[in-house]
């Protein structure tokens, strides 16, 4: 059998509309504008609304790369969402985002690695594909930190922004698209950055909520070391898996933590920012769908064409980290125009007749 190749061919990415300036985080914890820039490089985060959760966030972005690629969701095999802030413990957000967006033949799971999530959820994604055990996979990584922040910790709510991004995979038998992966992770660090509270080690209670245990706690001088030293070294080793070298690479696009980190990351690779993507200035850290959205906003600049390979490589709680080098294919085919629109309404209808049918079930079974 030829070789399969797990090729990106659509993208798509959803924000919240509601932005928060570090202007009004002044009036909120003790901190500056001038302190925020200098420090992080943020100058303002996207906040959800009431109607907005990851879930929401995900179908949206989830639809857009869907039509971008022209693949319908039910030709879908597997979603995988990488997250930190999920809609619940369970069930997974994955099989949220699977019923509003009608993906009626994909399995669904969530995948928590923090802000490396995307690029395990690439390495997952891939692999389903290249063992041939998936033609189609959706992957998104979306975030609603700004619900776990302690708006009163000013070490942490400055960082934080939500939204999501979502790229289709797809098989090929056509060389490229993700090529070699590194994951890492070191759970010795785990400390450094948790939600403590919520889970099964501290279960939710009166105490967990008064020592305020279910919100984002976070050493930030010990994750700005670690990140320093990782993402350089995880770059150069999916680099040197692919036999390829740093000049054979368009773009890095780095987690989008701080700029202090990823000119750091530049200075580890010897290479100039110009082939970096950053624009954390507008989104604040958001997590595991920084990855996604910086992607699609170098391709909108033209930053990235077909053919270009670039270095996709994170760093988060855990620890994790790890890189992807991913040479850019696009849309496999151009035959039909898949409609959003159609695709939710038809999604809708289905799930509200399959809640039916379970009702009707239930009076029928003695349940109702
Ligand atoms: N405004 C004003 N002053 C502040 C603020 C603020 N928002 N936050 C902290 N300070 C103060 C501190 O209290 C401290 O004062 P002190 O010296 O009197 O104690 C001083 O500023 C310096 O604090 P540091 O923590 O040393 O500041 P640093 O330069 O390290 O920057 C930061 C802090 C931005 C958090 C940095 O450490 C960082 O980016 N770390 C990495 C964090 C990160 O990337 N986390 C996400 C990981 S991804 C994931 O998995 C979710």
């Amino acid at each position: 059998m030829s070789p399969r190749y797990a090729h990106i061919t659509g993208w798509g990415m959803s924000i919240p509309e509601q932005v928060l300036t570090n202007k009004e985080l002044e009036k909120i914890v003790n901190t500056s504008d001038e302190w925020i820039v200098s420090r992080t490089g943020i100058r303002e985060r996207h906040i959800a609304g009431p109607n907005e959760s990851t879930a929401t966030l995900a179908a949206k972005a989830a639809l857009k790369a869907l039509q971008v690629a022209n693949l319908h969701p039910d030709e879908l095999d597997l979603i995988i969402v990488s997250t930190s802030s999920p809609e619940h413990i369970f069930p997974a957000t994955a099989s949220l985002v699977q019923d509003q967006i009608g993906a009626v033949k994909a399995g669904a799971f969530d995948l928590l690695a923090a802000c490396t999530g995307f690029v395990y959820a690439l390495n997952l994604g891939s692999q389903a594909i290249k063992s041939n055990g998936a033609d189609n996979v959706l992957v998104i990584g979306s975030e609603t930190l700004s619900r776990v922040v302690n708006w009163k910790d000013r070490n942490t709510c400055i960082l934080f922004g939500d939204g999501a991004g979502a790229f289709v995979m797809q098989a090929s038998e056509a060389p490229g698209g993700v090529m070699t992966t590194v994951l890492r992770s070191d759970g010795s660090g785990a400390d450094l950055l948790s939600v403590p509270a919520g889970g099964s080690r501290h279960p939710a209670s009166m105490q967990t909520l008064y020592d305020g245990l279910h919100y984002i706690q976070m050493n930030g001088r010990e994750v700005f070391r670690f990140a320093t030293r990782v993402m350089a070294e995880a770059s150069q080793q999916t680099i040197d898996a692919a036999g390829l070298s740093m000049d054979d690479i368009k773009l890095v696009i780095p987690h989008q933590a701080n700029q202090r980190i990823i000119e750091a990351a530049a200075r580890g690779l010897e290479i100039p920012m110009e082939r970096v993507m950053m624009n954390l200035e507008r989104y604040g850290n958001t997590s595991t769908a920084s990855i996604p959205i910086a992607t699609i906003e170098a391709l909108e600049q033209g930053r990235l064409e077909p053919g270009d390979k670039t270095v996709m490589v994170a760093f988060g709680s855990g620890l994790t980290w790890g890189a992807a080098l991913v040479e850019w294919s696009g849309p496999l085919s151009f035959q039909r125009r898949v409609s959003s629109r159609q695709v939710r309404w038809t999604a809708r209808t289905r799930s509200t007749l399959a809640r039916l049918r379970r009702r009707i079930e239930g009076i029928f079974w003695g349940n109702g």
